[in-house]
């Protein structure tokens, strides 16, 4: 359970504090290898990396020894993108005593991974839901099948690329199981069916719903149906509360950044990409300008592999996956031309430790999600806030980063409000904070960031609003609002 503390009246935006995982390191001789993007390759060098004894002590990772990881992902020109490419490490992790597990792999495009997590849910029956699916390596596998009980139901409860791609795959290994999709599904540039992202000729056994009484499980959870335009397609997720565990779960809609990264990135086949960003700092820089071709590798493996240069590379790591481009990153393209390499021309300034304090341990909405998705329909997902919010929980557990996250839905609630409740009032709706106690609603709460990390989401924001793609909310389109 993650140690959180109520926040302060003064910080109430803030969130609740999650937790910093403990964990220890170990030593690896350096692979040589030089291409512009070789650090995105990273992944496909693990195997092959020489461990050394270091008289560290290992991370303590819950692995099925022996066990593959390949995974290929299908169709593969969807996911060419992806990373860790075809060796995926699982961790699992106990979420919830006896009841809920936490199953994490790395996942990203061009050195930024985080970690995407399959959720899943021991039933009264002892058989087993499963939430959002990631890869079903053998190593995942066995891992799922160790908990005992049947695969009963899948539940791809979005319509997001990075976790649906698993859903199909995932789904076809255990074909007694009850599978079920959220609506709307879509993909791009192609739009294709599910039965051709992976799913094949299994069945879907039915499509999500708002009411948990139109599914079989309806005993155990109740449900609540997120959708916003995208544009391309619809923004849809679907939330799922599991009464006996006062648990909630969602894929993207909140989340908790964690100061430590999680297990699984700082396992030892994956934790290059975090030493590599913890080189970039501004101070660090010089020492390879100028140098020969394999001068990068070089300098990225003079990074000690402590636990403190792991953090710093979470911390811009977790910067870049969340704003793109982080106002405390300079780019020289002169050092990224010299040394070949695109992330050799990264260069950080100190600012960022204080930028990524400010939004990490907390309850936050993510800034893409902000600016791009969720204030397309103020009201809608509003509403879905307040549904939510009035379910019992006392954690969430999220797809990406810390999980579970302790928080009620005063927390939910606070974390929307910050960003939509300016809308809401524009749009003549009941603001969010106006149902909670000891808050003030005004016409906007402070938000988690900062308008310089926001420039760009912000920017594209206003390129969509204005080519016509998407449109707005109007105002008579909230009446019957009742939040
Ligand atoms: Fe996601």
């Amino acid at each position: 359970m993650a140690p959180c503390s109520r926040p302060s009246s003064s910080s109430l935006l803030q969130g609740r504090r999650c937790r910093t995982p403990s964990h220890t390191s170990r030593v690896y001789t350096r692979p040589s290898r030089s291409s512009f993007f070789r650090a995105s390759s990273s992944s496909f060098q693990a195997s092959t990396r020489n461990e050394t004894a270091s008289g560290d002590t290992p991370p303590d990772l819950p692995v099925k020894q022996g066990a593959s990881r390949f995974w290929i992902p299908i169709p593969a020109f969807l996911c060419l993108l992806f990373q860790p490419g075809t060796s995926r490490r699982t961790t699992r992790t106990e979420l919830v005593k006896g009841q809920i597990w936490g199953f994490d792999q790395l996942q990203g495009v061009l050195n930024v991974l985080v970690n995407v997590r399959m959720t899943v849910v021991r039933m009264k029956n002892g058989n087993l839901l499963v939430y959002s699916p990631i890869a079903p390596t053998e190593e995942c596998l066995q891992l799922v099948r160790e908990l005992g009980g049947e695969v009963e139901y899948i539940i791809l409860p979005t319509t997001a690329l990075e976790h649906k791609i698993y859903f199909g795959p995932f789904a076809r290994k255990f074909p007694k199981a009850k599978a079920y999709a959220a609506p709307g599904q879509w993909s791009f540039p192609v739009p294709l069916p599910l039965s051709f992202l992976g799913l094949g000729f299994r069945r879907l056994d039915g499509t999500l719903t708002d009411e948990a009484s139109d599914f079989p499980f309806a005993d155990e959870f109740d449900l609540a149906l997120l959708e916003a335009p995208l544009g391309i397609g619809p923004y849809v997720e679907c939330a799922f509360y599991h009464k006996r565990s006062r648990t909630m779960l969602l894929v993207d809609a909140a989340v908790c950044v964690p100061n430590s990264p999680p297990t699984v990135a700082r396992s030892p086949e994956n934790d290059r990409t975090l030493l590599i960003r913890a080189r970039q700092d501004v101070n660090d820089g010089a020492s390879y300008l100028g140098g020969i071709v394999d001068d990068y590798d070089r300098a990225v493996d003079q990074v000690p592999r402590t636990d403190q240069k792991r953090q710093e590379g979470w911390w811009k790591t977790a910067l870049f996956a969340l704003f793109f481009q982080p106002s405390d990153l300079d780019f020289d393209f002169v050092k990224a031309f010299v040394n070949q390499s695109a992330d050799s021309g990264f260069v950080w300034r100190d600012s960022y430790k204080s930028t990524f304090q400010n939004l990490s341990e907390k309850v936050i909405v993510a800034p893409i999600l902000q600016a791009l998705v969720f204030n397309k329909r103020p009201t809608t997902v509003a509403n879905w806030v307040k549904k939510v919010s009035s379910w019992g929980f006392d954690k969430f557990i999220p797809c990406h980063f810390d999980a579970p996250v302790k928080a009620t839905g005063r927390d939910i609630r606070l974390a929307f409000a910050s960003f939509l409740d300016e809308d809401l009032a524009d749009l003549g709706s009941p603001q969010l904070s106006s149902a909670l106690d000891n808050v003030v609603p005004t016409r906007a709460l402070r938000s988690s960031y900062n308008k310089d990390d926001m420039k760009i989401l912000n920017t594209l924001d206003t390129i969509v609003v204005a080519s016509g793609v998407v449109k707005l909310e109007k105002k008579q389109t909230t009446k019957g609002a009742n939040v």
